[in-house]
């Protein structure tokens, strides 16, 4: 079987998100499952810096917002992935540093209807096999808005692959205006309600779900909650509508990468039968690396840790307010690592100066750093208002680190309260606080700890099983 897979971002060449780790791991899962995959990314600057053996496969002209793109297709070998790249290399819309959406000051690239409008032409082109590689898929898989015109344009076509489009988080819509749509040349018949439109513009997510034969998210209680209008953003009545072509696949984690008996960045490695000393001593280099000049005098309180982007979806203003009560009425210290929304950012600056001793922030990406917090934090907050899967809260589990959660989407699905981890049901500051003051008392219950922290280790996250859900998707319908 022949895929191609399209997505706007992959680990370790260009990542925001979850959507970065699937978009690596799933396919290389598919390649070992025997699919002949080829994974098309654009050709963001500090992506291209990253690749070698380039070699060209041929030129596209494309329409964009009132003129032509000539964009050339390139094909690349990367060590980390066993099948090639390809790279949709125009320069006028990806060679760009930095955070492949936005602009340095924070704000969406003005331009994004029209970069991932001509990123899809070019995604359509290469299924038709325009450029004549011989190499024609029997599958596309797209993924996210960026890439939903993808399965739009393939509509078109008489003779076409088989279209999946997997959302992995339906708050980001790609909301456009009719005024986009005419510049951009868009087929008119997409202007529909049961097309691409949606409250008097359009949207790229919607089209995607349209106009694809499969739609996948990535946790089975997150499908579910979307065709509710509380997780809906308006789409709640089409998704339900389109029940009979929606799947929720629980996403994997890739073992090798997020391992604590290997993880290249860790200081000290661990496994499921010998947690310490080495956890222990990745928590100390943790704090080290904070500028605790006696992390030994530490190591006995609660270190409780965050990876996020910094956005009202990942709850972080329930930990700001939360924080403050914890640390007066338990000696429990606090690290974060993320970045986002500048009041989100600045609050958490605060926080920290004011307890330079308990809370420490680092804001801004940094890969290695939340490893580290994975391996060295002694449980992990995670309190998402809505999780369409969450991939930290699997690595949490994976190094020992028992997540506290509410139960909403892949949340829900994958941490159990009082057996690997913490779980609360009401986004509320209260009730985040109550249970981070259990998951406390459990800490100073050794045997109870340890239990939890084996349990959640114990978890098999890999992505054997969602690979193959995958592949049962896509033979279904290349023989539907
Ligand atoms: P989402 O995709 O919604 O951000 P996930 O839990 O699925 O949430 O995935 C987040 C991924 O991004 C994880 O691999 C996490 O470690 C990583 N990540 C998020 N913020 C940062 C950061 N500031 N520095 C390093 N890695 C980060
Ligand atoms: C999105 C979601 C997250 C999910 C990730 C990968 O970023 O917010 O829950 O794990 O995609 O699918």
């Amino acid at each position: 079987m022949k895929l191609l897979f399209v997505a706007s971002e992959a680990y370790p060449l260009v990542k925001t998100g979850g959507l970065g780790d699937v978009a690596y791991s799933l396919p290389v899962a598919l390649h070992k499952a025997e699919v002949d995959v080829r994974l098309l990314l654009p050709g963001y600057r500090d992506l291209l810096r990253k690749l070698r053996g380039v070699r060209i496969l041929g030129w596209l002209e494309l329409q964009g917002a009132g003129q032509l793109h000539t964009v050339r297709i390139l094909e690349s070998q990367h060590p980390d992935y066993p099948f090639p790249l390809w790279i949709v290399d125009c320069p006028a819309l990806f060679d760009r540093p930095g955070n492949p959406y936005l602009q340095p000051n924070g704000y969406d690239w003005a331009d994004n209807v029209e970069r991932y409008t001509v990123f899809a032409r070019a995604g359509a082109e290469l299924a038709r096999d325009a450029l004549q590689l011989d190499w024609t898929p029997d599958v596309v898989h797209a993924h996210d808005w960026q890439t939903g015109l993808v399965p739009a344009f393939l509509d078109m076509l008489p003779q076409r692959p088989q279209r999946i489009f997997t959302i992995h988080n339906l708050a980001y819509g790609g909301h456009f205006s009719q005024a986009d749509f005419t510049r951009l040349h868009l087929p008119s018949y997409w202007w529909s309600g049961e097309g691409a439109e949606f409250y008097g513009g359009f949207s790229m997510l919607k089209a995607g779900i349209v106009y694809s034969d499969v739609v996948t998210t990535v946790s089975p209680t997150y499908a579910r909650e979307i065709c509710t209008p509380s997780f809906g953003y308006g789409m709640d009545g089409l998704l339900q509508s389109r029940s009979y072509k929606l799947y929720g696949i629980l996403n994997g984690i890739d073992n090798d990468i997020w391992n604590p008996a290997t993880d290249k960045y860790l200081p000290a490695h661990y496994a499921v039968d010998a947690i310490q000393p080495g956890k222990s001593q990745n928590k100390a280099a943790l704090l080290q690396r904070f500028g605790v000049e006696n992390p030994a005098e530490h190591l006995p309180f609660p270190l409780l840790g965050m990876v996020s982007r910094l956005v009202e979806q990942k709850g972080v203003d329930l930990i700001i307010n939360a924080i403050p009560d914890v640390l007066a009425m338990t000696d429990a210290r606090f690290v974060l690592i993320g970045a986002g929304h500048g009041y989100f950012e600045q609050r958490l600056r605060e926080l920290a100066a004011q307890h330079p001793e308990r809370v420490f922030v680092f804001i801004g990406y940094d890969e290695q750093l939340a490893h580290l917090l994975e391996a060295g934090a002694d449980m992990f907050l995670m309190p998402s208002r809505f999780e369409p899967c969450g991939l930290n809260q699997m690595y949490s589990l994976r190094y020992g680190t028992p997540p506290i959660v509410l139960h909403t989407g892949g949340l829900a699905d994958t941490v159990t309260d009082a057996v690997d981890g913490f779980v609360f049901h009401e986004p509320l500051t209260s009730v985040l606080k109550g249970t981070i003051l259990r998951a406390i008392d459990c800490f100073y219950q050794p045997a109870v700890w340890q239990q939890l922290q084996t349990n959640g280790m114990k978890h098999a996250f890999g992505w054997d099983n969602s690979a193959t859900d995958y592949l049962a998707l896509y033979n279904k319908g290349a023989t539907a």
